[in-house]
């Protein structure tokens, strides 16, 4: 077992033969509140059971990807990376359901952006203000919040969600003086990620470039779902994940989704996969580690 600085968690299988290539695969284990049970620790647990059939491989457990992949991003600047990593997640969305297919392979992952979008306004008393005199941040900052999903709709493929508002002073009888917006803005490649940006006039905290899926791994993951007689469905990911940190620091990784329930919900109680779907996820996937 190795724990590193960052508190990443990491169960390797010893090898021999020092020649053998280090293959990673795991996912998170931290989840947003509210969440579910399976975004993250189905990574996890398909992980343990597909290095345990297989004899081989490391199972990486990363921290907080939920705030900014902090885990993965400090293990890609600490270094000792894999030769290859492999992160099974639920879809999270409805297109597998909706192709009756139980496990999807992944063609890409959306870039992420994160970051505060600040109005400022003027305190008031509530009472003795006229309508016609506020100078309301809470008003104006509505008004952004429906202008931020006008300009997310206007570019193909991307979407933008205001999912935090802080209001100061935050007080019932008091007009607001500034409203804190907290932006999330994805999109699937580099120039609409910089245009959607550009045109939100946001100064990210924090940001995943979209990250493409190695082909080999893809042919791999394709080859075993193939034989076992399984629909074959490529879709990209508009969640973000560990994967796309490791794509990103040049380690080849793939992703194998597992077909989510309950129309796809997710970040959510509701959140499901069957574990039929499961289970297959996990012998694809300790098929794929004993093929590499
Ligand atoms: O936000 C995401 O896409 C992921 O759940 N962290
Ligand atoms: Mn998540
Ligand atoms: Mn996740």
């Amino acid at each position: 077992m190795e724990v590193d600085a960052a508190g990443n968690l990491f169960g390797h299988v010893p090898v021999s033969d020092t020649g053998t290539r280090r293959i990673w695969t795991g996912s998170h284990l931290d989840t947003v509140p509210q969440g579910g049970k399976f975004d993250g620790a189905l990574g996890v647990v398909a992980a343990i059971e597909a290095v345990e059939r297989a004899g081989r491989g490391s199972v990486a457990v990363f921290r907080g990807e939920e705030v900014g992949c902090v885990g993965s991003r400090a293990r890609v600047e600490r270094g000792g990376l894999p030769d290859a990593f492999l992160e099974v997640h639920i879809e999270q969305g409805p297109r597998l359901a909706d192709a009756q297919a139980p496990l999807g392979i992944v063609t890409g992952i959306v870039g992420v952006a994160r970051g505060d979008l600040v109005v400022e306004g003027r305190a008031g008393h509530a009472g003795t203000t006229p309508m016609d005199v506020r100078d309301d941040a809470l008003v104006k900052a509505a008004e952004l919040i429906l202008r931020i999903r006008e300009t997310a709709s206007s570019i193909e493929g991307a979407v933008a969600t205001v999912g935090r508002l802080t209001v100061e002073p935050g007080f019932a009888n008091v007009i607001p003086s500034r409203v804190v917006i907290a932006v999330d803005a994805r999109a699937p490649d580099r120039d609409r990620c910089q245009r959607l940006i550009e045109t939100l006039g946001l100064e990210p905290s924090y940001r995943t470039a979209p990250a493409q899926m190695d082909a080999g791994l893809r042919d791999v993951l394709r080859a075993e779902i193939e034989t076992r007689g399984l629909p074959v469905v490529e879709l990209a990911s508009g969640a973000g994940h560990d994967a796309a940190v490791l794509a990103a620091a040049g380690v080849p990784s793939a992703m194998l989704f597992v077909r989510s329930l309950n129309g796809g919900v997710s970040h959510s109680p509701e959140e499901l996969s069957s574990e039929e779907d499961v289970e297959l996820a996990v012998d694809v996937l300790a098929g794929v580690l004993a093929r590499l």
